[in-house]
């Protein structure tokens, strides 16, 4: 989940997403004008802007990690998440419907936001539960439990998994709803690995136990148009500046399944009761090999979680095949337009690190070269998730 994102709650399918902003035109100045006349009058009472403007929040030395942790305050972000039906419900299935694992255990929740993991584990059979919160939502979490009656089983911590003192040395199972788009943005992944490895017991659970990122190409001429080569001509001038720029960040934005022109590859599989932290880093090579003539215009990422301690495999899919998700996918445009024929291949490999500056953020680099009969390409892009 990535807390800056918009917080668009629509989970229905990818047909049914809009994704372009259309405007009308005729109308322009007409609403520009009413728009300032409400924001004169919104802003007139000065009093009232003094009490909801907390000085003390706006300082310019806060961190990018402050700014994450803040965003999860919010209930924004969390009714996204809960309303992800996807998601969540994937979630209280594995834990409802396999409640052998939970019954009589002690439970850790990784960045447990409302408690809702939690409480199903509670639900389920928990001996006890322990749900570790960063962000202002913890005393909310508080309150809930206690509404729901789950004080004597679930005990919420406020603080970083990092840094707080659990009362018990060991757990039986981590629980965990880690993931960020392109599934390792946010880097919360280290979170669950250093929980695992400071409190998990030998033969301990860790739900979900697999992640695994995948990659394929689309065409995507009108969007890439309307993304990327706005730049080169705006209103007259010439922008191509941010062009490069914009390249740079990949787009989470859910992709039509008519868009696909190739297969979709399996890049990294990790296992999240083994991995070691320093294996979330890593170079994968691709072969994407065309289904139809087309062009390709860009690179889709997406992952897929699985619960294999199960009694029945279980997890989910943010795939451009599967019932949309909030992570929706990853979009990395390519420099170049590619003509691909049926059966040929589209090589490259891809690398993933965390970046050094700031280690919520992603750094990606792909290769990729195309020797095709309409086309012969070698390039190398980079990018950044932030
Ligand atoms: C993606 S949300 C999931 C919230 C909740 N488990 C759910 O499924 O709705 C991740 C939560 O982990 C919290 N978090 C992230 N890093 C953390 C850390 N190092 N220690 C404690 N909490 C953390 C965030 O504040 C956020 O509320």
């Amino acid at each position: 989940m990535n807390p800056q994102a918009d917080t668009n709650n629509d989970t229905t399918t990818t047909s049914e997403r809009p994704r372009k902003i259309k405007f009308d035109y005729e109308d322009d100045d007409q609403f520009q004008d009413e728009t300032l006349d409400e924001t004169v009058t919104e802003s007139s009472n000065l009093e009232d802007d003094a009490l909801m403007c907390d000085t003390d929040e706006i300082g310019a030395d806060k961190t990018s990690a402050d700014y994450y942790f803040d965003s999860y305050s919010h209930f924004g972000i969390h009714e996204e998440m809960l309303k992800d039906a996807v998601r969540t419900k994937t979630y209280q299935n594995v834990i409802y419907k396999n409640t052998f694992l939970f019954k009589d255990k002690v439970v850790l929740d990784v960045g447990a936001g409302t408690g809702i993991l939690s409480l199903f584990c509670a639900k389920a059979g928990a001996k006890h539960v322990y749900a570790v919160e960063c962000s202002q939502m913890a005393d909310m979490a508080q309150e809930i439990v206690k509404a729901n009656g789950f004080s004597n089983v679930i005990t919420v911590l406020k603080g970083k998994i990092e840094e707080i003192e659990l009362p018990v040395a060991q757990v039986d199972i981590i629980v965990s709803e880690w993931m960020g788009y392109f599934l390792l943005f946010e880097n919360m992944l280290n979170t669950v690995l250093y929980a695992r490895d400071k409190w998990l017991v030998n033969s301990g659970v860790v739900l979900p136990d697999k992640a695994s990122l995948y990659l394929t190409a689309i065409e995507d001429a009108e969007y890439k148009e309307d993304k990327i080569e706005f730049w080169n001509n705006v209103y007259g001038f010439n922008m191509s500046c941010i062009k490069k720029q914009s390249m740079m960040e990949p787009l989470v934005d859910t992709v039509d399944q008519n868009q696909i022109v190739t297969n979709c590859q399996l890049l990294k599989t990790m296992d999240i009761s083994k991995m070691a932290p320093g294996d979330a880093s890593f170079t994968a090579p691709f072969k994407l090999v065309a289904e139809r003539d087309d062009y390709i215009h860009a690179l889709v990422a997406y992952f897929d979680v699985s619960f294999t301690k199960c009694h029945k495999l279980t997890g989910f899919s943010t795939g451009p095949r599967s019932r949309a998700t909030h992570w929706k996918q990853t979009v990395l445009y390519l420099e170049d337009v590619l003509t691909i024929c049926e059966g040929e291949a589209l090589t490259g490999s891809m690398t993933v690190s965390q970046n050094k500056k700031n280690p919520r953020d992603v750094d990606i680099m792909i290769k990729y070269s195309l020797n095709g009969r309409r086309c012969l390409i070698s390039r190398t892009q980079y990018y950044r998730m932030r």
